[in-house]
């Protein structure tokens, strides 16, 4: 087995950060293949909470490579200062331990306006990160965007800039009546950046085509969740990429064929942040309840916004197995949602149409149907200290029993606390 990779199964913040955590002790290189610093993962060692929103996390582990693939966005200010914290806790980070692909593009000041710009001007339809990711891929598209070899020759970098900046200004000042940027300004702030990112700089395809020669173990970590993905998700409501795991292959030049495992992570409850259906969200009391169970209650480690809250929903959990290929799944916060009584589950949606027990990527349907629950007793016991699966109380097994059965995949790792090694494992994924 040499390639696994990890995904979120609902709206992202999984509890994906302590399980990729926990799986890069396991792997040789961990790789970043979508998405921006609109993701967080808070990662917990020791008592020291660690904040990520690029750099795979595999970066906590001595001897382990980090990739950023070509897939990638980056704002340089951001992972600058993630390098810069990680240099201040003593973690080693040298172009041998992290490396960046040349491909990925570049976050400018004008996407993270633009971002911000759009979300005013619309009373936040969206309820983006205001990272300026979904301009940023705008412009990937376009054929208009800048990349890190770009940005790393100067006058390259120049060349690119000034082309797509008139075009900017134009949109900014016209359309939104805000204030033009001034190449200049960018220019001196991204120079800075440039000279400190290119000794991390390179080719990454290359190098994991050699390392999966060499038979070495590869993590590549998902971000954000399914129904996040721009295809498959809660369309419009989504993010810009794809977060499935067919996105490692085009966002960090990974082949198909050498997938081996496909890990879906899935909270033992539905949370969401920004806008957009949320068929299982309960507002009131037992909301809150849900939101502060726990050591870590459910504020976003990317904005800090509490998180809207629901029961589990199974229906979109077999969604995201069926359309992402997952045959693994971590269930995480078993311990949080123990402190329900009861504990509910969505097991299918009654609509016009009959019964629904998967979701058909049809967005607008979700406001004509009802979720149909099933009820379990709580264990309402402390169960952080539990190492193997048959010391749980019969409760939390059963729990997890009835997703493997109602999903038709193995729970293969259970997850019992935010620490690194409050974890449940039932199978080493890397050499089955
Ligand atoms: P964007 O990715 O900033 O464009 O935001 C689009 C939508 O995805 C918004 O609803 C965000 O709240 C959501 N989103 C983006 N990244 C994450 C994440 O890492 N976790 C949870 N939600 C996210």
């Amino acid at each position: 087995m040499s390639v696994v990779i990890t995904v979120g199964s609902q709206w992202g913040d999984e509890g994906k950060g302590k399980i990729i955590d926990y799986l890069s002790e396991q792997a040789d290189i961990v790789v970043r293949h979508q998405g921006g610093n609109n993701a967080g993962h808070t990662i917990r060692v020791e008592g020291v909470q660690h904040i990520f929103h690029i750099i795979p996390s595999g970066i906590l582990h001595p001897e382990k490579v980090c990739i950023v693939g070509n897939g990638v966005v980056i704002d340089p200010a951001v992972i600058l200062q993630e390098i810069d914290s990680l240099l201040s806790h003593n973690i080693s980070v040298e172009p041998d331990r992290l490396k960046i692909s040349g491909q990925a593009h570049v976050i400018m000041p004008y996407h993270k306006l633009l971002d911000s710009l759009e979300e005013e001007r619309t009373g936040g339809r969206l309820g983006t990160t205001r990272r300026g990711i979904g301009p940023a891929y705008q412009d990937k598209a376009a054929r208009i965007g800048i990349r890190l070899w770009d940005l790393i020759d100067p006058d390259i970098f120049r060349k690119k800039l000034r082309y797509t900046l008139e075009q900017k200004n134009r949109l900014i000042t016209g359309v939104y009546g805000s204030q033009a940027l001034q190449e200049e300004n960018i220019i001196e702030e991204y120079r800075a950046y440039a000279d400190r990112l290119r000794p991390f700089v390179c080719n990454t395809a290359e190098f994991l085509e050699i390392s999966l020669a060499r038979q070495k173990r590869i993590l590549c970590e998902g971000n954000q969740g399914t129904l996040l993905d721009v295809d498959h998700g809660t369309y419009p409501y989504v993010t810009s990429t794809c977060t499935i795991a067919a996105g490692a292959a085009t966002g960090a030049a990974i082949p198909p064929w050498r997938i081996d495992r496909i890990l879906g992570i899935a909270k033992a409850f539905q949370t969401r942040v920004g806008e957009g259906p949320f068929p299982t969200e309960l507002t009131g009391e037992i909301g809150n309840r849900l939101r502060n169970a726990g050591p870590v209650g459910e504020f976003g480690s990317t904005t800090g916004r509490p998180r809207r809250c629901g029961w589990l929903d199974l229906v979109l959990l077999r969604y995201a197995v069926r359309v992402g290929g997952i045959n693994a799944l971590a269930i995480t916060k078993l311990d949080a949602v123990g402190e329900m009584d009861p504990i509910r589950v969505c097991v299918a949606y009654d609509s016009p149409d009959g019964e629904q027990r998967t979701f058909d990527g049809n967005a607008n349907r979700f406001d004509k149907i009802t979720p149909r629950y099933v009820s379990f007793p709580s264990w309402k016991r402390d169960i952080s200290t539990v190492r193997r699966f048959e010391d749980l109380p019969q409760e939390a097994a059963n729990y997890v029993r009835f997703i493997e059965e109602e999903t038709g995949v193995p729970a293969v790792i259970v997850s019992v606390g935010p620490e690194r090694g409050e974890t449940i494992c039932r199978e080493d994924l890397f050499s089955r």
